[in-house]
Parts: C-alpha cells; structure tokens; sequence
C-alpha cells in the first residue's frame, strides 16, 4: 500500500506511542481506548509495510522502520505547526495557538502569568507541559514547542534566551532539626547530613551537587524523589534536608513548616530563562505571552534571607 494512505491522525497517534515508549500511556495521554490506537498503529504499519515497534520483554522499541518514520512524523508535525502559525498570523493573534514547556519550579510562578493572559486573549488556544531539566533540554532539541521556560540554557545550541527571574535555592530542614536558628553554618557540617534529592536530570540537583563537589565532599543520598511537593513532605517529617527553589517552599516557610538553614553559600542563585530556537518564527501568540511574562516577572527573592 502506498504511503500516501497514511493519515495525520495515524503519524500523531504513531508519535505519542514512540513517546512514551508505551501504547497504554499514549492511549491515556491521547485520550483514546487501546484497542482504537493500537489498530491505527497496525493500520499504518501495513501501509508503510514493515513493523513499526518490536516487543522485548514488557518493553516496545522502535524498528529501524520505525525510527525513520518517527523522525519523518516530527517533520511533518514541525511543518503543520509552522502552517497554523502562518494562517494564525494572517488571522492576527487573537485565534493563534501557544504551546509552552515549562520547568518544575516554574509552576509556582508562570501559570498564574497564564491565567492572565489566557483571560486577556480567549481566542489562543494554548497547551503547556511541565518537565525537569533535562525533559526540556530533549523537547527544546526536536523543536516541539514555541516557548520554553527553563534554567542555564545550553551554550552549543542556536538559541534566543531572555532573562526571566532569579531561581534562588534555599535549604530547608523540619523544624526541630538541630541546625535550626545557627548562624552561618559551615557546609562541612551537612557531611552526615542525610538528603532528599531530586531525580538525575533535574537542574536543581544538579546545581545542589555542583555545590557540594566544590565543598570536597558529596551529599548522602537518603532518598531520591521526582516531585518537589513529594520533597517537602518528605522533609517536614523528618527524613533529611532538602535543596528546593524557594518558590516551591514559600507558604511552607511562612506557616513553619519547614525552616530555611543559614549554610554560608545560600540560597545559590539559579536563573530561570525565557528560552526558544533560534531558526523559529514566533508566531504572534507566542511573541506577544513572551512579551506578557516579560512585563510580569515576578518579584523575586521577597521571602530569602541570605
Ligand atoms: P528542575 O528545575 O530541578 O525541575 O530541573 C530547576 C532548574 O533547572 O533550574
């Protein structure tokens, strides 16, 4: 069968199943049963008349079919975001479309901004993913949304990079930790220290790690939690400490929750950028919430003590 059998609708949910690597959780995320997805799966792969995926154990990997059609989908998709953009364009910005990546830490401050906008402009129909660092780092790489909002953006990529606000990293302890109320305390006091870190890909760790090794030593590893809210728990009841961006703790310090230790280094002063490709066109929804975060950047550091 000619590939020109091959519909939209068919490459879309092909991308979502290379994706997440799984056809229950593309099934989920596209909202659709796993019988019509996987039957649209199979459909395609007789058109392109090869398998697209080869089962190793409970895993799916992509056949060498498969990778090159996967790469081929990401194409056509770039190239039907660059036409909306277009007909968005000479529509005006009122009926465009927005697709945001934003960091973990930066939803406590950017969907708000959001919010705003969104009641300011009905008309944009806008999507947003939240990812760590690294998630980021991979969707800024294949182009597959307008904005990003994230943290150091990489030097060996075409890049535009807008200052955002300042991301300071604060340590926090339960409250009856002994270190509790010491004044500059020495980072070769937090030796023993147990700590609750983030996942491996995530900015925070890494500038956290980055920290220590300048100290000579590495934090202990107590446990590793992908979450920040999950890390605050963690750390109210006691488990160990915890290098979070102060945004994410701010109504857990005020309520004393957790306290904030005055280790001599801290907070570590982490930016948060308005990042995108530097080869793409922004269309005018996304040049204009550029603008809208720009002019509301939040006022940062307000509950730090240094
Ligand atoms: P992350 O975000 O820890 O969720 O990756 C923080 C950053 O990169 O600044």
């Amino acid at each position: 069968m000619s590939l020109r059998h091959a519909t939209l609708h068919q490459l879309r949910i092909f991308q979502a199943v290379a994706e997440h690597n799984s056809f229950a959780r593309a099934a989920k995320a596209l909202h659709l049963s796993p019988p019509t997805l996987s039957l649209q799966v199979k459909q395609l792969a007789e058109t392109v008349g090869q398998p697209l995926f080869e089962q190793l154990g409970k895993k799916i990997y992509l056949t060498a079919a498969g990778k090159i059609l996967s790469q081929a989908s990401l194409d056509i998709s770039q190239r039907m975001d660059l036409l909306s953009a277009e007909l968005a364009a000479l529509q005006g910005m009122e009926r465009g479309s927005l697709k945001l990546a934003i960091l973990t830490t930066v939803k406590y401050t950017v969907p708000k901004l959001l919010g705003g906008f969104c009641a300011a402009h009905p008309g944009i129909d806008v999507a947003m993913v939240v990812g760590n660092r690294e998630s980021l780092l991979q969707r800024l790489a294949s182009n597959q949304d307008d904005l990003y909002i994230m943290g150091q953006p990489p030097q060996h990529m075409n890049l535009v990079c807008e200052n955002f606000a300042d991301n300071p990293l604060v340590l926090v302890a339960p409250p009856n930790h002994p270190l509790v109320g010491k004044r500059r305390i020495d980072p070769a006091r937090l030796r023993q220290e147990p700590f609750i870190l983030r996942e491996p890909g995530s900015g925070t760790r890494l500038t956290m790690e980055q920290f220590f090794a300048d100290q000579g030593f590495s934090p202990v590893n107590r446990l590793e939690v992908g979450s920040n809210e999950a890390i605050k728990q963690t750390v109210a009841g006691g488990l160990g400490l915890a290098v979070l961006s102060a945004t994410t703790v701010v109504s857990e310090l005020a309520l004393g929750e957790l306290v904030q230790l005055e280790v001599k280094g801290f907070p570590l002063i982490r930016r948060w950028y308005v990042v995108y490709s530097g080869g793409k066109r922004l269309s005018p929804a996304a040049q204009a919430f550029k603008q809208w975060l720009l002019q509301h950047r939040p006022n940062p550091g307000s509950t730090l003590r240094s």
